[in-house]
């Protein structure tokens, strides 16, 4: 047992999990992890070293070298990082591996956010707020156009689409730890909610769970 209050965000890519989860961290002031930076690092790392993407062994080696510290967004978010990363997650020994070192993060005082697929569902079951944020395929697939778009990139909105139902499929069905909500997360639907106003339902339910712990 520890004295960390733990938040189990979980969501598809591109519901907006990622924005919210870093505000709410910013907000209670605490640790903020984003796990799907810690099996994109371990692609990466395979990537690097010209290493095989379909070998669990090795995976599993690269994984437990994966430093929590050193994650760098700007570097992992690479599409055919991403990609490789959803090759790579669905094995049990990468898995075990950085779960291991996620619960040793979600540990840290005076509470933490972590984010990602399986937070409330396998990595801390027992967390006291579980939140599960999505958003329909088509609004993901448009945010993810709309932002490629923002920033003087060209995009193809179709083979965006197909990309996000494409990856939902893959985190959704594999055997091990697949992406669902836990039986007690409270779901935000981001479709039509500004990230202010997920924001402001997310608090509420945090603060309602902070005054029960207290
Ligand atoms: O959220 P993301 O796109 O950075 O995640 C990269 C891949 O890692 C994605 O296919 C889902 C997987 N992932 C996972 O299986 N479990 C997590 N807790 C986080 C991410």
């Amino acid at each position: 047992m520890t004295d960390s209050f733990v938040i189990a965000i979980d969501g598809p890519a591109a519901a907006g999990k990622g924005t919210l989860s870093r505000e709410i961290a910013e907000q209670y002031g605490f640790h903020h992890l984003d796990t799907g930076l810690t099996y994109r690092a371990t692609a990466k790392a395979l990537i690097d070293a010209g290493l095989p993407l379909d070998d669990e062994v090795v995976a599993e080696k690269m994984a437990r070298e994966v430093e929590l510290a050193g994650l760098d967004r700007d570097i992992l978010s690479r599409h055919e990082i991403g990609e490789a990363a959803s090759k790579i997650a669905v094995m049990p020994a990468v898995r075990r591996a950085l779960v291991e070192a996620q619960r040793r993060f979600s540990e840290k005082a005076p509470g933490a956010v972590l984010d990602g697929r399986d937070i409330g569902t396998v990595v801390c079951p027992d967390a006291p707020v579980k939140l599960y944020v999505t958003a329909s395929p088509e609004v993901r697939a448009k945010r993810r156009y709309d932002e490629i778009i923002g920033k003087g990139g060209s995009a193809d909105f179709e083979a965006i689409f197909e990309d996000v139902k494409r990856r939902d499929d893959r985190d959704m069905n594999r055997a091990d730890s697949p992406m669902k909500p836990a039986v007690d997360a409270h779901l935000l639907d981001t479709s039509e909610m500004s990230i202010e106003a997920a924001f402001q339902a997310a608090k509420s339910i945090i603060d309602a769970a902070l005054s029960r712990n207290a």
